[in-house]
């Protein structure tokens, strides 16, 4: 097999295309395979603008284990990263078997196609999700995770689980789980970015949205928490450097750096920030006023949660880099970008 050749499912989708043009900018062959449920065709033409090279890009389903067998016939990648997934917490509470039934027969045929053609690596995209709300903050690898509070959550926990048990199990499988914390931001050249179906139920495409005068108000939900200035705390992990550590989380496992077949990784920056504190440097860089308003809390929201990145950092020689403020003008630059302002 082709060690320098990387399968990436879902990688049309936001954080696929990103992790796309980083690993062929590190000297990779990508082929990205994607059904184009919750993302288009523009996220695979950036990627191949960005680059210059002519990424392969294969219109499938990973459920559909005959139709996803066929990309491991065809191509000779050693290696898979797994994003292909639905994401949305509330979505996955009102209809739970569609997370279910996604999320997990799509990573089970990953994982036994791996098996049957031969395949040695895979990434899988978890989540800060399975921390809940943590004993300790910030958490490390080693805090316990706690029992999801939805049915997307409890996808991740389930395949991080399925990705343990399958790599102690099968001695050709190595695997590496990334647990994101609240990736944000888009790619430097405004080509490919976050792209939300409908209201988005995330804060920065909120704002950008807002901005861009699609949404009208900004709600702020909840200026009453246990926190210095009453919002939530996140650790908003800047989308290319999160694109990095799957670049080095695939090269620890082709070099065979790895200390143990399976690992787990927090991707963060380290920093917490609230709610309030991301609205003000968003209008401090950008320049404008944002609508906003303070509404109620969440339902299902933790007060706070942010990563000890020590161990991404010393094992995996990855760190967050880019500052939150270039971030936050990249969010922008790409919502014009994709707005036409
Ligand atoms: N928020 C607002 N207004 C909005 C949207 C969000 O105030 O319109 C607040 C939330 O209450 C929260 C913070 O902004 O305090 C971040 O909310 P997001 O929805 O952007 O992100 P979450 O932290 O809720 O969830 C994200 C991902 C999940 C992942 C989780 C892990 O969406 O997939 O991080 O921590 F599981």
């Amino acid at each position: 097999m082709k060690k320098n050749c990387v399968l990436v499912s879902g990688g049309a989708g936001y954080i696929g295309s990103h992790t796309a043009v980083e690993l062929i900018t590190a000297g990779f062959d990508v082929v990205i395979a994607d059904n184009l449920s919750n993302s288009d065709m523009s996220g695979v033409e950036g990627v191949r603008r960005i680059t210059g090279v002519d990424v392969p890009f294969v219109n499938v389903d990973c459920c559909d284990r005959e139709a996803f067998a066929e990309v491991f016939r065809r191509y000779d990648f050693d290696s898979v990263i797994h994003f292909a997934a639905y994401k949305a917490v509330g979505e996955s509470v009102a209809d739970p078997m569609k997370y279910y039934r996604n999320n997990l027969t799509s990573f089970m045929n990953v994982i036994d196609l791996m098996r049957e053609y031969g395949r040695s690596n895979i990434v899988f995209s978890s989540s800060a999700t399975v921390y809940g709300e943590a004993d300790e903050l910030p958490v490390t690898e080693q805090t316990p995770r706690k029992p999801a509070t939805s049915a997307y959550g409890n996808t991740k926990q389930m395949c991080e689980d399925i990705l343990r048990d399958s790599v102690a199990a099968y001695s050709s499988l190595k695997g590496i789980a990334l647990r994101y914390f609240n990736p944000v931001g888009a790619h430097p050249s405004a080509l490919i970015g976050e792209l939300p179906r409908g209201v988005p139920q995330n804060l920065v495409p909120y704002i950008t949205q807002t901005a861009a005068g699609i949404r009208e108000c900004l709600s702020i939900f909840g200026d009453d928490y246990p926190t210095e200035d009453g919002s939530c705390l996140r650790d908003y992990i800047d989308i290319v450097d999160l694109a990095k550590a799957h670049v080095a989380a695939i090269s620890r496992m082709v070099e065979q750096k790895n200390k143990e077949r399976y690992e787990v990784f927090n991707v963060g920056t380290g920093r917490a920030v609230s709610v309030f504190e991301l609205v003000r440097t968003f209008e401090r860089v950008n320049d404008l006023k944002l609508n906003y308003k303070v509404a109620p809390r969440r339902a299902g929201d933790v007060v706070a949660v942010w990563a000890d990145t020590t161990l991404a950092n010393e094992e995996l020689g990855w760190q967050a880099e880019r500052p939150l403020d270039e971030t936050m003008r990249s969010a922008w630059a790409w919502e014009k970008y994709v707005r036409k302002l």
